[in-house]
């Protein structure tokens, strides 16, 4: 097993919020994923909650009470905090929220935060008038100014039948959010890295289009794996997929569409991940109004016009990487296609293996680049996708130092220097 989770140490604050019952799935999927989660209750939360459902889940013991003589859980809660890898208060109430920001020590979690040097986040759940409240803002904004990650609340239906801006934000979301922050020191924090994902939709007439079978799925796992290392990452996509926790997700249609959405964002990026399939042909004319079956009679031809080539029109200064999908001659294309688009690597896979490719959760791939090739076995599109940013981390990297480097002669610094990332704040909400 591997992926963002596996083998981290996370401590999982439960706070008294009739969402507790959430952070159960929360408990459960991070588990699932390989890490080690330790439970840390305030005495209310026990009341919604029992501390043996999480130990049922996460096969460890639940720190309720810290002056529990016969708790080993509770003489060890020091060591637990200098170990973990992230304390996630979820759901934090407001109470709780207060005493993380005056620095008070008098249950497991406020307690906890004071003794880790672990990053902290919280995801606050309470009445949406207790959040608007200046006392809680206030308090909120003190744990961002001292580097806490903030995830929510949603706004929609509250326990108190009442709608509003107080649910705990979705386990997606969290979960998401808490491998980015775990990657935020990664080999790619700083780096901005655009994706592109899904297949274009080109209109025929107002009922139809002309697509193809790409799930957007090896995309979104290329953006999740990026923000997984601290990448600010831009996904540009066609795909209905949700977009990843942390990441800018840019919604486009067709093939024009994602060409100018990809050129604005390379514009200021480090490097560019093709992994959409981009229609080739459009219909050269779309017809306003529902076509009928009398306009083609017995049969109809359609008039196709070409598309620009996205990858091959954004510079090659950004490190671009090409995907190509074929069915045959996989490893000429693949060189064709580097050589073509000015990519530094191209990630081929074969559309006619079963289990792997359009739709699939697992890939199989040859990376290819100026030097030769690389059979990579299937693997979850995850892990495909952090084999592609391991390849391409020293060709950012790389880059990011010749742009910091005087321009010969002039003594000023390297002339195209990125516009810093826009960073947590648009994502933050
Ligand atoms: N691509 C692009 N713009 C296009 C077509 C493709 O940027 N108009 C990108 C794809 O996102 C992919 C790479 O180019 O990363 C290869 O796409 P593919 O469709 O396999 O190749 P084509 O260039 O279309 O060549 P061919 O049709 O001959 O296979």
């Amino acid at each position: 097993m591997s992926g963002p989770f596996h083998g981290k140490r996370i401590l999982l604050g439960v706070s008294g919020s009739i969402a507790a019952y959430k952070a159960v799935e929360l408990a459960s999927r991070l588990t699932q994923s390989g890490a080690l989660v330790d439970t840390l209750m305030t005495h209310s939360a026990t009341r919604f909650v029992t501390p043996l459902t999480f130990r049922g889940i996460t096969h460890r013991a639940a720190l309720t009470d810290l002056f529990d003589p016969d708790s080993p859980e509770a003489i060890e809660h020091v060591a637990l905090a200098q170990a973990a890898d992230l304390l996630a208060v979820a759901p934090a109430t407001a109470h709780l929220i207060a005493k993380l920001a005056l620095g008070l020590a008098d249950d497991p979690i406020s307690v906890t935060a004071l003794a880790t040097a672990a990053p902290l986040l919280v995801a606050p759940a309470m009445d949406a008038g207790m959040w608007e409240h200046p006392a809680v803002q206030r308090n909120a904004q003190t744990l961002i100014e001292r580097g806490a990650v903030i995830v929510g609340p949603d706004e929609g239906r509250l326990a108190s039948g009442l709608m509003g801006r107080g649910r705990l934000a979705g386990a997606d979301e969290l979960l998401g959010r808490i491998a980015q922050t775990l990657g935020a020191n990664g080999d790619l924090a700083g780096c901005a890295v655009v994706v592109s994902a899904g297949g274009t939709r080109e209109p025929l007439d107002p009922a139809r289009v002309l697509t193809n079978r790409s799930s957007g799925k090896m995309g979104y796992a290329v953006a999740e794996a990026a923000r997984d290392r601290g990448a600010d990452v831009t996904l540009v996509t066609s795909a209905g997929l949700p977009a990843p926790a942390g990441v800018r997700a840019v919604r486009v249609e067709t093939a024009e569409e994602m060409r100018r959405a990809v050129q604005e964002a390379a514009a200021s990026a480090d490097a560019l991940v093709m992994a959409a399939a981009v229609a080739d042909y459009r219909p050269a004319f779309p017809s306003a109004r529902k076509m009928k079956k009398a306009d083609g009679g017995d049969g109809l031809s359609l008039a196709l016009e070409r598309t620009e080539d996205i990858l091959a029109g954004v510079p090659d200064d950004v490190v671009k990487v090409a995907f190509a999908a074929e069915s045959d001659d996989l490893l000429a294309n693949a060189r064709a296609k580097l050589r073509s688009k000015g990519a530094r690597l191209v990630a081929a896979n074969d559309i006619t293996l079963t289990g792997a490719g359009f739709g699939a959760d697992a890939n199989k791939m040859w990376l290819v680049d100026a030097d030769g090739e690389t059979e990579l076995p299937l693997l979850p599109k995850y892990d495909a996708a952090a084999a592609i940013l391991d390849r391409i981390a020293p060709l950012i990297a790389a880059r990011r130092d010749a742009s910091r480097r005087p321009v010969q002669g002039s003594g000023e610094p390297g002339a195209r220097r990125r516009k810093p990332p826009a960073g947590e704040a648009a994502w933050r909400r």
